[in-house]
């Protein structure tokens, strides 16, 4: 193992269970990193004590303490460089993120978004797609540019919708599958095998198609 391990920055803005993906990955080997610190934008959140659980370092900026978005933004980045990360996590952080702040950590930035982009971008993704009938949901792991919820994706992993799905139980679903690729994705970055080059995803050299990788094509 390296002297010094990888460091990771991660935003929440509530339960924090992906966090706690991360903490069990980086605790057990799986993922050889460090969570140097853990972000929120909302005081009191579980994902907080969890991190302190974890003695990790945490910090909460409010966004209702700043006049504009960019302001809180710079803040927000401006913390996140005190503690220099190879990598920033966005863990069900739920906000528009300014242009200048995703330049500023432009190829190393990952977001998940609990469904199958670019199929239901935005919020309420369970419910629209057992909605529209579709017969498979799921959750991406994907860099984020200035496109919400439009960046590359790197990994995704599906579920099937069973006929008496609620928009609950599909979420409890896809949030198993969250939990699995979000720390796996991490890795390969890590590991130098994910590279984010202009708005294309190279993983060992190679091109990723525009979904990223399906999990089931990487597990044994
Ligand atoms: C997850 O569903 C994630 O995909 C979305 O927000 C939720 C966060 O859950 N962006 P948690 O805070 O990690 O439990």
């Amino acid at each position: 193992m390296p002297d010094v391990l990888p460091k990771l920055v991660i935003l929440i803005s509530g339960s924090g269970s992906n966090l706690q993906a991360f903490i069990d990955a980086c605790a057990d080997g799986e993922l050889r990193a460090s969570v140097a610190a853990v972000i929120s934008n909302r005081p009191g959140v579980f994902g907080l004590e969890r991190a302190a659980q974890a003695g990790i370092q945490t910090c909460v900026i409010d966004h209702k303490g700043f006049d504009s978005r960019e302001q809180f933004d710079r803040e927000l980045m401006h913390q996140i460089d005190q503690f220099s990360p190879d990598l920033v996590i966005l863990a069900g952080f739920m906000r528009i993120l300014t242009p200048e702040f995703v330049r500023h950590f432009h190829g190393k930035l990952l977001n998940i978004h609990p469904s199958l982009l670019p199929n239901y971008p935005g919020l309420n993704t369970h419910a629209r797609a057992i909605e529209a009938g579709d017969s498979h949901a799921g959750a991406t792991v994907h860099f984020v540019t200035e496109e919400l919820d439009g960046g590359p994706p790197v990994l995704q992993a599906s579920v099937t919708i069973d006929s008496d799905e609620t928009a609950e139980s599909l979420a409890a679903k896809v949030l198993q599958k969250e939990h699995i690729i979000y720390p796996l994705a991490a890795r390969w970055f890590v590991e130098g095998r994910l590279l984010l080059e202009g708005n294309t995803v190279k993983f060992d050299d190679k091109t990723l198609p525009s979904n990223g990788i399906n999990l089931a094509e990487v597990q044994d």
